[in-house]
């Protein structure tokens, strides 16, 4: 299984922080934000990452990991997006290098508590499709939500003016080989993007998406009171815990 972090974009709910340099560069508590999504991959035993970066200082990205000596990594692949196309156009960048291999996409900008061991072992049993992470959260407004029956994810909205459940798509997906084809079919949203969110709802035509729920907290750091959030998180007792 391969690895993607996309962390890339203008960062433009952060201005004036991401005038002169990339989100995932900044600081929370005691790291660069990118620290984050490669530990979470390492953790759950996924070596072979490509890094999707962009918009400014994309190649202080080359200066702080390297070749990922920090995290016990021989290699790091990198590329990089022009402009901003959203999520799915960013994830597009890796099709050349993923080819028919799963992979496991983490936003730059998703930190967690706990780690996605199981959930990536089950998602190696699945023989196909795709599989999403839920967290129950208090603003459901600012996410992809996902309505359930069941176990089963009925549909996605993104960012619902009026949510149907409480329960955030969170930035962590993992798809298969096909995941390519769909990302070609898909039509720029109303904010001028390739959704995410579309291709998830497209795995859960063909019935072969499957969800879980995180186990400790998630955040992202997108917004001022996101990424301020997400340090003390950090600083209360750490992320990316192995237990
Ligand atoms: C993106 C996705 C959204 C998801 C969120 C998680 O939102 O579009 O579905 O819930 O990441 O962080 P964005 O950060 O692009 O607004």
């Amino acid at each position: 299984m391969k690895g993607c972090i996309l962390a890339g974009g203008l960062g433009s709910r952060l201005f004036p922080l991401t005038k002169i340099t990339n989100k995932h560069l900044l600081p929370v508590y005691d790291r660069p934000m990118i620290y984050y999504p490669i530990e979470c991959l390492v953790n759950a035993g996924i070596d072979d990452i490509m890094i999707v970066t962009g918009g400014r200082k994309s190649g202080d990205f080359l200066e702080l990991l390297g070749n990922g000596k920090d995290f016990g990594l021989k290699h790091l692949n990198y590329t990089y997006q022009e402009g901003e196309g959203g999520i799915a156009a960013a994830l597009s960048l890796c099709e050349h290098w993923a080819k028919g291999s799963p992979l496991c996409v983490v936003l730059g900008d998703n930190i967690i508590e706990r780690n996605i061991r199981k959930a990536v072992a089950n998602f190696k049993e699945q023989k196909q499709g795709g599989k999403i992470l839920l967290k129950e959260v208090h603003d459901p407004e600012r996410f992809g939500v996902a309505t359930l029956s069941g176990d089963k994810v009925l549909r996605i909205v993104e960012k619902p003016k009026n949510p149907e459940s409480n329960l955030a798509v969170i930035g962590i997906y993992m798809y298969d080989g096909r995941v390519w084809d769909i990302i070609k079919t898909l039509k720029p949203s109303d904010r001028g993007e390739l959704e995410i969110t579309d291709v998830n709802n497209w795995y859960i035509q063909d019935g072969s998406l499957t969800c879980e729920v995180l186990e400790g907290w998630w955040t992202d750091a997108g917004t001022p009171k996101s990424l301020h959030q997400s340090a003390c998180l950090v600083a209360n007792g750490g992320a990316n815990r192995l237990d």
